[in-house]
């Protein structure tokens, strides 16, 4: 799917055919109808870059998903009482495109839209790790996310995780790309972001780069995050699993 700057033209009259019709307007000037109506509403999908003070660099590329990952952030403690470090993480992923503002008949408010990460945090269950016991793979089986007040439940678009080689990995269903990146660049996130579950803090919002071995993706940013910050260590060797979502824009 490729998104690009889409004209909604909400109260377009269709023009007629009618050779009387067109003698109505002056020689040479398109009739009326042909013209977007005032009421006509434009948009283009405007990533949110604006952390702090230094934004995310603009993408220049064809947005291809937006998509709400929901599930862990991984650490590990090396010092006690010091932050634990990254280690890696573990998030489903979810087709939100069709619900941008302004988008089409089942966009959200703006104010919904900058919510939807929290909301999901805090009123859908955690995807990752309740199975891992027994099955094989961390995730879940591919499932549509039904969240409140949001009409029709939220396709299932991939897969969140490190590689064996530590590669931060976005895997879309059906083909629909592979991405293997690297942090280029991050910024806190704002301070009105929601802090998590325990109050953690959200995690930085970031710009991943391709890393070589990607498939027809090549860009992804995190934004509008939620949650996942380490706590402080108790003993060395502590893991934490600390849950978060943000949204993946997917270039
Ligand atoms: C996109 O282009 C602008 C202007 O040239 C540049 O500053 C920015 O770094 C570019 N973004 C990326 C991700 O390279
Ligand atoms: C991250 O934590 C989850 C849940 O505790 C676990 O299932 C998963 O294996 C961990 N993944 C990594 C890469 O450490
Ligand atoms: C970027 O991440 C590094 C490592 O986690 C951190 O030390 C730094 O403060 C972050 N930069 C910003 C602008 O948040």
């Amino acid at each position: 799917m490729q998104l690009r700057e889409i004209l909604v033209f909400s109260g377009l009259a269709v023009a007629t055919a009618s050779p009387l019709s067109r003698r109505c307007g002056p020689a040479g000037i398109l009739p009326d109808q042909l013209q977007p109506t005032p009421s006509a509403v434009s948009f283009t999908y405007v990533l949110p870059s604006t952390g702090g003070p230094i934004p995310l660099p603009a993408a220049n590329s064809t947005l291809q998903h937006i998509a709400v990952g929901h599930g862990v952030q991984n650490y590990t403690c090396s010092t006690a009482g010091t932050k634990a470090g990254a280690t890696g993480a573990l998030a489903v992923l979810y087709e939100v495109t069709r619900l941008y503002p302004r988008s089409g008949p089942q966009s959200l408010s703006q104010e919904s839209w900058d919510e939807l990460t929290s909301k999901v945090l805090r009123t859908t269950s955690q995807p990752i790790g309740s199975d891992s016991e027994e099955s094989a793979s961390p995730f879940p089986p591919p499932e549509d996310l039904t969240v409140e007040g949001v009409r029709r439940p939220i396709p299932y678009l991939g897969h969140h995780f490190f590689d064996d080689a530590g590669v931060a990995t976005f895997e879309l269903r059906d083909d629909q790309g592979l991405f293997k990146g690297a942090k280029v660049m991050n910024i806190s996130a704002p301070a009105t972001a929601d802090q998590g579950l325990n109050d953690e803090g959200a995690v930085d919002w970031l710009y991943l780069g391709d890393k070589g071995s990607s498939v027809g993706l090549s860009k992804v940013y995190r934004v509008l995050t939620s949650g996942g910050n380490p706590a402080v260590c108790g003993d060395v060797g502590e893991t934490q699993s600390v849950p978060y979502t943000a949204m993946y824009w997917i270039y």
